[in-house]
């Protein structure tokens, strides 16, 4: 197993309740705060008044930068990076889901950059290099695992980019997980989110290091937990546990806990970035239409048959006696194709509503894809090109 140095410092306030404990930590970073948001839920929810009460009880002085949305743009983050700056920002508070607290880490690192901050997405600049503001945020969704680790993912539409960087500080400090703000969420999300965090998942579970036994271990509790969940959620909303352990689930998914100790590099969401920055859709919904292809594809080769079969047999609890690891395989992809099926996810892009995705820029995605990560994708479960990219994309049509 390789070397792993981490650190996640998070102050983790889950619970029902706990906003209530978050002004005195996050008072340690300052007063003056930019407070991100969505498109309303909050509003509709009531979680904006408890936010801006405790902001306004608690001697914060607060300035609102609201409309972040789904795959967020890098112009709204350009606007907060100039408000912090007018203002004197010391601390930025993002509350709601993965697009927020990623616009919200986004401005956050560009504050004390003299640069255009896209500068960071196409490696032009280091956010390494400069002062990050403190972040918090407030979860209002189990999806991203964006609360707990160091990556922001932005869209520019201008471009048809949708890319992601990272760096230690911009890790927040705080993170308020109360499953009961999970409740409002409509059922599609919560489907999309489950869906993000069994593919997080996945990008770490489908590996060929012999050493990493602990982290396929680890990501086996992780997928249970989140496909015994999942459905609960998605049939009762506003069951609390249900919401608590996918919340749990899908904040350690992402700290670095599974995916440390071996190379390892994801497959399907470097296509999904390029499906969504092209058509704007829902990433969780890109998801369910591409892990089902990606699976399919990999499992064509000999090499992979032991780790499907450790899936269909760990993961689903298949009865392995009298079944070839090929069938083993198989019955694995059907059992999480007929899973994603029940909470409605599409299965073929022809399925998502409002956009018409063809094979037009396929090309063009999967060129991107390997100007952007070039031999690294050689570290895929299955190495991937380009024509393999199109190959999975077309499968997806
Ligand atoms: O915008 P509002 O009105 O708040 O509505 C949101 C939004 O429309 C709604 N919503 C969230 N919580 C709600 C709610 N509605 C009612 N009640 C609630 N409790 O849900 C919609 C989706 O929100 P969003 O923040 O976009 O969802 P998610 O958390 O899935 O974030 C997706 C973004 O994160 C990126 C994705 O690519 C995408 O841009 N990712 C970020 C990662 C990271 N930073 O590490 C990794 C991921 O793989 C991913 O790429
Ligand atoms: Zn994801």
């Amino acid at each position: 197993m390789n070397n792993i140095t981490m650190c996640v410092p998070t102050k983790i306030l889950f619970g029902k309740g706990q906003l209530q404990n978050l002004p005195e930590p996050m008072a340690a970073y300052g007063k003056k705060v930019l407070f991100v948001y969505g498109g309303g839920s909050i509003k509709r929810t009531g979680l904006y008044d408890q936010v801006t009460a405790m902001l306004q009880n608690n001697g914060f002085t607060f300035w609102e930068l609201p409309g972040v949305q789904p795959n967020p743009k890098v112009d709204l983050v350009r606007k907060g990076i100039a408000m912090c700056r007018e203002h004197g920002i010391e601390v930025v508070l993002a509350v709601g889901g993965g697009s927020c607290f990623d616009c919200g880490k986004a401005i956050a690192a560009g504050v004390n950059y003299d640069g255009d901050v896209w500068d960071f997405a196409v490696g032009k600049a280091n956010p390494g290099s400069v002062k990050v503001l403190p972040v918090v945020v407030v979860t209002t969704i189990a999806a991203t695992g964006s609360e707990m680790d160091t990556s922001a993912v932005i869209s520019n539409p201008e471009t048809n980019e949708k890319l992601g960087f990272s760096t230690a500080d911009m890790r927040p400090r705080i993170a308020v997980l109360d499953p009961e703000n999970l409740f409002t969420l409509p059922r599609n999300q919560t489907a999309a989110g489950v869906t993000d965090i069994i593919s997080h998942v996945f990008e770490y579970y489908f590996n060929n290091d012999p050493t990493a036994y602990y982290q396929n271990r680890h990501c086996e509790a992780m997928l249970k937990t989140a496909f015994h969940y999942g459905h609960i959620a998605y049939d009762e909303p506003e069951n609390y546990n249900a919401r608590a352990n996918l919340l749990l689930t899908s904040v350690w998914a992402l700290t670095g806990v599974i995916g440390k100790g071996f190379d390892i590099m994801w497959s399907s969401h470097m296509i999904e970035h390029e499906v969504s920055a092209y058509y704007d859709i829902t990433h969780g919904v890109g998801l369910a239409v591409i892990t089902i292809p990606w699976l399919r594809y990999c499992a064509q080769f000999e090499s992979t048959m032991p780790k499907f079969r450790e899936y269909a047999v760990n993961v689903w609890g298949v009865d392995p006696e009298g079944k070839t690891d090929k069938q083993l395989a198989e019955i694995g992809i059907e059992k999480t194709a007929e899973y994603l099926k029940y909470m409605d996810m599409p299965s073929r892009f022809s399925q998502i509503e409002g956009v018409e995705i063809t094979d037009e820029h396929f090309g063009e995605m999967a060129d991107h894809i390997m100007n952007t990560f070039g031999a690294a994708m050689n570290n895929c479960f299955v190495p991937l090109n380009r024509a393999n990219i199109v190959e999975i994309l077309n499968n997806c049509l």
